[in-house]
């Protein structure tokens, strides 16, 4: 099927959403906008239904699930949802002894540095996440006409937190690996690859109308590094999921040196954190894409005047392109104010009425 076909079981009010319609660079009626992390702590409302429920045990609740998925979309208006999970989610799942520390991040007990732990890492079936298919068929009931966004890890971010063990500045051990045993670092990103794929299938298969791949940390490569030990593995994630023709989104930070092999990766739509302007951007990937960003999260912060001027500069980089979804740079930061968010989606749509 040709991205331009409607996905079976697609509703058409889904497909001719603004969100979707700008994926695939068709006229829109106004730029659509989401956030990326927009369900978690800067929601009072995510807090209070959180409470005494550890991250990765809510991730597994399907009710629970739907309800935080949802909380971004009523209270802003957001054009998409994104699924409430996390990148980990697929590993925990096929039994690597890992959690989520509250202000730190996935924390892996024993890290995959060696070839016997590579045997770790089974492959993932459908039946390991079953929660996911029932909390996706609940939301898509619920959305109506909005569109939920599903995700996964990239396989070289989700093999940074596995060698690394945790969070990491510098990916010393990652790039020890993949610059040491290359051939060991192939069969890992291999194996990531699958599992990746199969977690988006479930995701599509569910009822998501398009998919995010995060590859958060990969900035941190050169493109001769990238092309040779990554965009491999990227690519056969977004292969298995091309026959769906739902859009595909790829995302990372500080990725200004990348983005266009990340484009070529397989991606239909190339995600642009803050440090390049859209117009920019739109050069380096090249034609046939649309993009995706581009405000500062930090610039929530400042005041609303501040936020508007900021946000045109954005709008008015993106003027150019043939399909824009409005975005932050990254995720949103936990302290932001949900007013500002808020007015932040208003101010996109009024603006950009056509
Ligand atoms: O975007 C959304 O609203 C959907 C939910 C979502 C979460 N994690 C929920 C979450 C998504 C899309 C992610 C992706 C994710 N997880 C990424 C890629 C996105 C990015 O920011 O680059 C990465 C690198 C992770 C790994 C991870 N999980 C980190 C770095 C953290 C933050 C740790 C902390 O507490 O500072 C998490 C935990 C996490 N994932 C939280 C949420 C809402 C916070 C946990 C909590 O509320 O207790």
């Amino acid at each position: 099927m040709s991205a331009n076909d409607r996905p079976s079981g697609q509703q058409p009010k889904t497909y001719d959403s603004a969100f979707l319609k700008a994926c695939r660079r068709e006229p829109v009626p106004h730029t659509p906008v989401w956030f990326m992390r927009q369900a978690g702590r800067s929601l009072p409302e995510y807090l209070k239904v959180r409470e005494g429920i550890p991250m990765l045990e809510s991730c597994m609740r399907p009710e629970l699930v739907t309800e935080i998925t949802l909380q971004p979309v009523r209270r802003h208006k957001v054009d998409a949802a994104i699924y409430f999970s996390d990148i980990v989610v697929p590993l925990k799942a096929i039994g690597i002894d890992l959690d989520i520390k509250p202000g730190v991040g996935p924390v892996v007990a024993e890290p995959i540095r060696r070839r016997q732990d590579l045997e770790r890492l089974r492959d993932l079936t459908p039946e390991d996440i079953g929660y996911v298919t029932e909390a996706i068929g609940m939301l898509t009931g619920e959305l109506g006409a909005t569109p939920l966004i599903g995700f996964a890890g990239a396989p070289f971010t989700l093999a940074s937190y596995l060698v690394e063990g945790g969070p990491s500045r510098n990916h010393e051990h990652t790039k020890a690996l993949m610059y040491g045993d290359p051939e060991l670092w192939a069969d890992l990103l291999d194996r990531l690859a699958d599992i990746t794929a199969t977690f988006l299938k479930v995701q599509i298969e569910a009822g998501a109308s398009a998919v995010q791949l995060f590859d958060s940390w990969v900035g941190a490569l050169t493109p001769v590094d990238y092309r040779r030990s990554v965009m491999p593995a990227s690519a056969k994630v977004f292969d298995a999921v091309a026959s769906y023709g739902v859009p595909r989104i790829h995302f990372g930070v500080g990725t200004g040196e990348l983005l266009r092999l990340m484009g070529e990766a397989g991606a239909d739509v190339v995600g642009v954190d803050w440090r390049v302007p859209l117009d920019e951007a739109a050069r380096r990937v090249g034609p046939g894409k649309a993009l995706q960003g581009n405000l500062d999260p930090a610039v929530l912060f400042s005041t609303p005047e501040a936020i508007e001027t900021k946000t045109r500069e954005v709008l008015d980089a993106a003027a150019g392109l043939e399909g824009h979804v409005f975005n932050l740079g990254h995720g949103v930061l936990p302290t932001t104010d949900p007013d500002a968010l808020t007015r932040l989606v208003e101010y996109v749509h009024t603006r950009t009425a056509r």
